[in-house]
């Protein structure tokens, strides 16, 4: 099979994962939703946002491989509103009335990661049957810092602004509780701390919904609602106003006015990366066909040669980019990976990371020639570095080596993953043999005789189970990316990423840990 045939077989698996989330609750709930004279959670969303502007969606396979629906009864993603990025979230009322379940509240708390990081005003479309309450006990307790943040976001002068359409109950009434502005539906908004049935429980009254938290009671008489919309579109048309009002300026450096399409095609992408990670592929092909006029200034390119570095610019944002270039990163890649982090620094330029990794050379002759200290140069540059850092994975991104080109754990401001990446300790045959050799020694230890049967079907089946842990749907259905993207909207995501981080301010530093010599 051809590299493109492998990755267009890819990129059809991930469309049918995208269709779920899109389906929502499916076609009973979607029907319902509608003969209540209501709007689905992306139709809210086109409205909202300005024509024909993008909506670069987060986290959309939140949930794969669970119990609960793809995308995790949440939508997230960067929007367009009135000209202001916004952060969006709104949830999806045709999955389980919209209640948040485990996933739902990690991709919420990402989401607000997303809009404090870069700075950028949010906005609740709210409708939602609060906590999941067959898993409340996983959400209860952590799902506070969904209130807590929104709070935090105020206090460092990032707008949050809640449209409420529905069901905001019990603690989801703090959703608007803790938001600078609130619009709600005359009609659908229903916000209270208890519904009538518990209020009758624990007081003896007597209250129906709309006293207790309709949109008209609340925008007269308690003051939560400093908007009454009379319907969904004119909650939308005055959230489009609170946002025009809010005088928004972007505080990072604006891209260069003019700047060049890669002279080579995106469509190329399809045929780079070979079905089998084993075999090696050049990411200045990649850098080629992202980067403004296929300009790629290389840093360095005689030295160090499986790592490439280099300074470019997208969309008119300069960027330096660090690329895997053959699989294994040596002491020469850490050293020339630290410096040129501490460059970027210096020049205020944010970072991208395009990942192709097996992780740190092993074996003796690189130990005694200190690859642990300059691979501990290399994590600690990434680690301390204040510029914005961006990641793809492109195929293997194994061991140290995801560490070191800035994986998760490691604050990226966002992370994506291309249909091809593969993503763990180690890779699946060499983690089944690991376990073996450990396995055969200790019944060598204890002078007992090894089952070689056994041990062939225990490394078939932890070559599978880590083979399917490795794959890009099973991480970003654990929140470990921000989604899955066909390589040929790479220079499309980065784009609307970088516009996105110069929101904030983009300022590097010369403050690092002290680098083992
Ligand atoms: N946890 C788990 N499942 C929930 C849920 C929750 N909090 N809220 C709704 N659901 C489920 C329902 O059981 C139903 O499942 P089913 O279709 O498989 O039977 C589905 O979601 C749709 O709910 P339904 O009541 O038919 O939808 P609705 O649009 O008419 O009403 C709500 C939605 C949210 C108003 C209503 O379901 C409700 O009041 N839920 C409980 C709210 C609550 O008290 N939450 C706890 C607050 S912390």
């Amino acid at each position: 099979m051809s590299n493109r045939e492998a990755m267009l077989e890819k990129l059809a698996a991930l469309d049918a994962e995208h269709a779920k989330a899109l389906a929502g609750g499916g076609p009973k709930y979607v029907e319902r939703h509608h003969k209540r004279g209501k709007l689905l959670v992306r139709e809210r969303i086109e409205l909202l946002l300005d024509p024909d502007s993008y909506f670069l969606e987060l986290s959309p396979l939140a949930g794969w491989g669970s119990d609960f629906t793809v995308g995790a009864s949440l939508v997230t993603g960067i929007g367009v509103v009135e000209g202001v990025e916004c952060l969006i979230t709104a949830n999806d009322p045709t999955v389980k009335g919209g209640a948040s379940n485990p996933w739902t509240l990690k991709k919420a708390l990402r989401a607000d990661e997303i809009a404090r990081a870069n700075r950028l005003p949010v906005i609740s479309l709210v409708e939602s049957g609060g906590a999941d309450l067959p898993t409340q006990k996983e959400i209860f307790i952590p799902g506070g810092a969904m209130f807590r943040n929104l709070t935090r976001l105020s206090a460092e002068g990032i707008l949050t602004i809640a449209l409420v359409f529905g069901n905001s109950t019990a603690g989801g009434a703090y959703i608007p509780g803790m938001s600078d502005y609130v619009v709600m539906v005359d009609g659908g908004a229903k916000v209270f701390l208890a519904g009538p049935p518990l209020v009758k429980m624990a007081t003896g009254e007597d209250a129906d919904d709309e006293s207790l938290g309709g949109a008209s009671m609340h925008a007269r008489k308690s003051g939560l609602a400093d908007y009454f919309a009379v319907d969904e579109p004119d909650a939308i048309r005055l959230g489009r106003q609170i946002v025009s009002r809010l005088n928004w300026r972007k505080q990072g450096p604006a891209p260069k006015p003019a700047y060049d399409e890669p002279l080579l095609a995106a469509d190329d992408l399809l045929d780079i990366v070979p079905g089998d990670l084993k075999i090696p592929f050049d990411p200045r092909d990649v850098v080629a066909r992202v980067v403004d006029g296929s300009v790629f200034d290389e840093f360095k390119p005689l030295y160090g040669s499986s790592l490439a570095t280099g300074w470019a610019s997208v969309h008119g944002y300069p960027v330096g980019i660090l690329a895997n270039a053959r699989g294994v990163l040596f002491s020469e890649e850490s050293q020339k990976a630290t410096q040129f982090i501490q460059l970027a620094n210096r020049a205020n330029t944010p970072l991208i990371f395009l990942h192709n990794t097996t992780g740190y050379m092993v074996g003796q002759e690189y130990e005694q020639g200190g690859i642990i200290k300059h691979g501990a140069q290399m994590i600690n540059a990434v680690s301390n570095s204040r510029v914005p850092h961006l990641s793809i994975l492109m195929g293997a991104s194994y061991g140290a080596g995801h560490y070191g080109m800035c994986g998760r754990a490691f604050d990226p401001r966002f992370l994506f993953a291309w249909p091809s990446a593969k993503s763990a300790v180690m890779g699946p045959q060499q983690l089944a043999g690991v376990l073996s050799i450990v396995a055969r020694a200790a019944a060598e230890a204890k002078g007992q005789p090894y089952d070689e049967q056994a041990d062939q079907q225990m490394r078939a089946y932890v070559e599978g189970q880590i083979e399917a842990e490795s794959l890009p749907m099973f991480l970003s259905g654990r929140l470990y990316d921000d989604g899955v993207i066909d390589p040929r909207d790479t220079r499309t995501v980065l784009g609307i990423c970088l516009s996105a981080i110069h929101s904030a301010p983009v300022e590097g530093t010369s403050s690092f840990g002290v680098f083992r010599m």
